[in-house]
């Protein structure tokens, strides 16, 4: 298996018994994986980057949360329109989207 370049980590509120339930949740973040997702197919980055969702990241008042590894670079409030600006900058382009991040 190859490793991907970038781990893509999406806040979808997940519990530990599997039910997806809180704030990012509430926000929209299972569409914004599902449109990140078909962002990085059209690409053609899919053997470079991954996608996974998980549970709270614990600063769901900034949420949805979208964590960018090996950047270890954290955004807020991460909607539809900002998937395009990321996978520009910040996943094609090497640099993070600084008016997203949060600090
Ligand atoms: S529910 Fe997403 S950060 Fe808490």
């Amino acid at each position: 298996m190859k490793k991907p370049k970038y781990h893509v980590f999406i806040c979808s509120s997940s519990r530990i018994n599997g039910q997806q339930k809180g704030f990012c949740h509430s926000k929209n973040s299972v569409n914004l994986l599902e449109e990140f997702m078909e962002e990085i197919e059209e690409r053609g980055l899919g053997g470079d980057v991954l996608v996974t969702h998980t549970g709270c990241f614990g600063i769901c008042e900034k949420g949805p949360v979208v964590v960018v590894y090996p950047h270890n670079v954290w955004y807020g409030g991460v909607t539809s329109d900002d998937i395009e600006v990321i996978m520009d900058e910040h996943i094609e382009g090497g640099s993070p989207v600084k008016s997203l991040e949060i600090n």
